[in-house]
């Protein structure tokens, strides 16, 4: 066989002893993994509990954005936790049941310890509506989709499932879920409302910041994403993304965060290499803004 991906098969130790299927649960360990690890314990060894503020505070964020990067996910959106029903709780977390929107719907070919957890979310009020599969190979689109109504709070499916790698339609899902109501949107924008407000009842202006922002800002590097967080009394905390066409261009904006009397506390910054869909180097900065008022 002449595969161009067979070169890569000598990178998974195990594969030469087995023929090893597992993709969708432990996969087959990259050769990698031992320096990586190797990499770790050295940290932990020689900076102990600097490491964290040093490096894996906001390492799950720097994965989750090399992860996101390949399926065009925005930085700062893709968040990595320890497991999938962990996943799944993070999710569960910021949901009340005690409301009449309250069912959750979900196909029984969904993993089980998955469905273990939402089901024991009925203790907290959730309706479950479990969409029996026919031949435990497919999933009932169309039925799926009659059992997401008004009442419907979540939809937690996997994408592909694991007993049979059917791929299910995630699109109708999604368009039937964004029709049956507009509570999604709503949510959107009861937030940003929210953040305004706060911003707001703290006197900070948002020309005020944009225009501080600009007097830091190397003239070739863009600002790409702004975030502000309220912290502490009149301080806000920026969780900026910002893009250069070179890596080192970023390097005075740090710079003049550092000697600025505005900014403070910047944080270790994670850094994206440029892709197809956005050809800017970006690296996202969380920094103190403290505005004079
Ligand atoms: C598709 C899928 N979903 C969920 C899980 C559950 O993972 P965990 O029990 O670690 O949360 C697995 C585990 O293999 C899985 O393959």
């Amino acid at each position: 066989m002449a595969d161009d991906l067979l070169r890569y098969r000598s990178q998974f130790p195990i594969l030469e002893r087995s023929t090893y299927l597992i993709s969708n649960s432990l996969g087959a360990m990259p050769q990698a993994v031992y320096e990586a690890l190797k990499g770790y314990a050295d940290i932990w060894a020689t900076r102990g509990v600097r490491a964290w503020e040093e490096r894996w505070w906001m390492l799950a964020a720097q994965v989750g954005d090399e992860i996101g990067a390949l399926m065009n996910a925005p930085p700062g959106s893709v968040s990595t936790h320890q497991n999938v029903t962990t996943c799944q709780a993070v999710v569960a977390s910021c949901f009340d049941f005690s409301g009449k929107r309250n069912k959750v719907v979900y196909c029984d070919l969904n993993f089980p310890s998955v469905m273990y957890f939402w089901e024991a979310q009925q203790a907290c009020g959730a309706r479950v509506q479990m969409v029996p599969t026919d031949d435990g190979i497919t999933v009932p689109t169309e039925r799926l989709l009659d059992a997401i109504d008004d009442r419907t709070l979540l939809v937690p499916v996997s994408h592909v499932i694991f007993r049979s790698a059917y791929i299910q339609d995630a699109k109708a899902i999604i368009e039937k879920r964004l029709h049956s109501r507009e509570a999604n949107f709503l949510t959107v924008l009861e937030r940003s409302v929210f953040l305004n407000t706060l911003l707001y009842r703290k006197g900070i202006s948002w020309t005020r910041l944009l225009s501080d922002l600009e007097k830091v800002m190397p003239p070739n590097v863009r600002v790409l994403n702004i975030r502000p967080y309220v912290s502490g009394k009149n301080q806000i905390t920026l969780d900026l993304t910002v893009g250069a066409e070179s890596p080192d261009a970023v390097n005075p904006l740090y710079t003049a965060l550092e000697s600025s009397p505005l900014f403070g506390g910047l944080f270790q910054p994670t850094f994206q290499p440029p892709t197809q869909a956005e050809p800017l180097y970006r690296y996202r900065v969380t920094v103190n803004y403290a505005q004079k008022l």
